[in-house]
């Protein structure tokens, strides 16, 4: 459909992220640990202040940012051949499109790139759609977190899934 561009967020991009992780909370809450009422609570300073930090990675269709997630290196002796990913987010109308994957397919070249061993992330057990999307990029399940989060006081389990470099 589009040609996608990965790129690191900077402050600039914070309306753009504002606005996406706003529709993320919303729309997908089994995809984000942040509330609609704690991300409308994060004001524009704030936004630019999180993306200064350096560790919100965009998708881009042209010169819009369609899609973000956060990657999150160890820095620690011990831990630091693994990264975090997540939350890990692409705008509904850009779903099956491939902005998804050009996302992952960014995230695994820097970190293959900065020599780590192993990309980890959690995702809700009840969440199809991204754990097709996971298997498939590789990712394999190896363990079952129970009552990980709490969605409005109900319980939710997550799943524990890491790909090897
Ligand atoms: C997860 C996400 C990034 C994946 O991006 P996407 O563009 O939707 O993914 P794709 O369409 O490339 O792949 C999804 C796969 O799941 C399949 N799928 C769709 N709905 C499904 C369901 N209910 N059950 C099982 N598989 C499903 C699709 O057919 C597709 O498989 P295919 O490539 O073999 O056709 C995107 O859906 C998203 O942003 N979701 C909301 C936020 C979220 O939940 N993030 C994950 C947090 S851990």
């Amino acid at each position: 459909m589009s040609d996608f561009t990965y790129k690191t967020l900077a402050p600039t991009h914070a309306a753009a992220w504002q606005g996406l992780r706003l529709e993320g909370a919303r729309n997908f809450p089994m995809g984000f640990l942040v509330t609609v009422e704690e991300t409308a609570s994060a004001d524009l300073d704030r936004c630019r202040a999180i993306l200064k930090a350096g560790a919100i990675r965009g998708v881009f269709a042209g010169e819009t940012l369609v899609g973000f997630c956060g990657y999150r290196p160890n820095s620690l002796e011990r831990i630091r051949h693994r990264a975090e990913i997540g939350p890990f987010f692409v705008t509904a109308t850009y779903h099956g499109t491939g902005a998804a994957d050009a996302l992952m397919k960014g995230v695994i070249s820097e970190a293959k790139s900065a020599g780590l061993a192993q990309l980890e992330l959690f995702v809700d057990t009840k969440n199809h759609r991204a754990i097709a999307f996971y298997e498939k990029r590789g990712f394999r399940r190896a363990a079952t977190h129970y009552d990980g989060v709490r969605i409005d006081g109900q319980s939710r389990d997550d799943h524990f899934y890491t790909l090897r470099l």
